[in-house]
C-alpha cells in the first residue's frame, strides 16, 4: 500500500532501469564512480521501502552486457561498489525478509563476487517476502539466447516437437521463469529506452519514464510511478 493512497493498486512485478548516475556526479563536477556509490545508496533504501508497498517481484536492472564499454576504472568502481553492497545485504535484507536472486551470466565475474552472489541466494533461499532480481551482466538478448539454445537440446537430446513449442516455453526458459511478467517499468534519467531490460517478459509492461537521476528518485517518485500506473488503460490487444 501506498500511504495516503489505499485505493491504489499495487503492480506484482515492478522492474527498474536505476539510471543516471553518471550525469548526478557530473552535476555536481564529482567523478561517475561517486554517482555510482550514491546511487548504490539509494538501491538499499528504495528497495526496503518497495519490498513494503506489497510489490511481489522487483528485477533491478544493475550492470548491463554492454556496460562492458565503458572504462576499465568505472567498471572496477562498480565491481568493487558490488562487492561492498553484497556483503551488507547478507545482514541488511534479512530483516525485510527480502528474497534475493541475481540474473544475467554471472560466470564473467571474478571469483569473490560469484561466491558472494551465492551466499546471498543460499541465505535468503527460504525468505518469503519480497522477490529481488538483481540484473548483473544481464542482456536480454543473451536470456533469449540461452533459452533457445536450451529449446535446441531438449529438441536434439530428448525429442521434443519444435512445432509443439509455445511462447510460454520460452518464458519458462528464461532467468525470470515462473514470475509474472513486468507490470509496470519504471526508468531513470529520462531516456525512453529499454537498453536490453526484459524484452521478451516487457511485451505489456507500462513504461514509465522520469527525469529525476538514480540517486535522486527516492520514496515520493515511487509512489509518483505507482499513481501514473493506475491512471494507465492496459487493453492487452482487447478493447
Ligand atoms: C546507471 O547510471 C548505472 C549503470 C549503468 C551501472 P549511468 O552510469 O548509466 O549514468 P548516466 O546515464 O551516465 O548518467
Ligand atoms: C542501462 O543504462 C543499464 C543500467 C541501468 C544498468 P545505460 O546507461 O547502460 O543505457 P544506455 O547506454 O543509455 O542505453
Ligand atoms: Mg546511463
Amino acid at each position: 500500500m501506498i500511504k495516503g493512497h489505499p485505493e491504489l493498486i499495487i503492480p506484482q512485478h515492478v522492474g527498474i532501469i536505476m539510471d543516471g548516475n553518471g550525469r548526478w556526479a557530473k552535476k555536481r563536477a564529482m567523478p561517475r564512480s561517486v554517482g555510482h556509490r550514491f546511487g548504490a545508496q539509494n538501491f538499499r533504501k528504495i528497495t526496503r521501502y518497495i519490498s513494503k508497498t506489497g510489490v511481489k517481484v522487483l528485477t533491478l536492472y544493475a550492470f548491463s552486457t554492454e556496460n562492458w564499454k565503458r572504462s576499465f576504472a568505472e567498471v572496477n568502481a562498480l565491481m568493487g561498489l558490488f562487492k561492498e553492497y553484497l556483503i551488507d545485504l547478507l545482514t541488511n535484507f534479512k530483516e525485510d525478509d527480502i528474497k534475493v536472486v541475481f540474473i544475467g551470466d554471472r560466470s564473467a565475474f571474478d571469483k569473490n563476487l560469484i561466491e558472494l552472489i551465492e551466499e546471498n541466494e543460499e541465505q535468503a533461499k527460504d525468505r518469503t517476502g519480497m522477490l529481488l532480481n538483481i540484473a548483473m551482466n544481464y542482456g536480454s538478448r543473451d536470456e533469449i539466447l540461452m533459452a533457445v539454445k536450451k529449446l535446441c537440446r531438449e529438441v536434439r537430446d530428448n525429442g521434443l516437437d519444435p512445432e509443439s513449442i509455445t511462447v510460454d516455453d520460452i518464458s519458462a526458459r528464461l532467468y525470470t521463469a515462473g514470475e509474472p511478467d513486468p507490470d509496470l517499468i519504471i526508468r531513470t534519467g529520462g531516456e525512453m529506452r529499454l537498453s536490453n531490460f526484459l524484452l521478451y517478459q516487457s511485451a505489456y509492461s507500462e513504461i514509465y519514464s522520469t527525469d529525476t537521476l538514480w540517486p535522486d528518485f527516492h520514496e515520493k517518485d515511487f509512489d509518483e510511478a505507482i499513481i501514473a500506473f493506475n491512471q494507465r488503460n492496459r487493453r492487452f490487444g482487447g478493447v
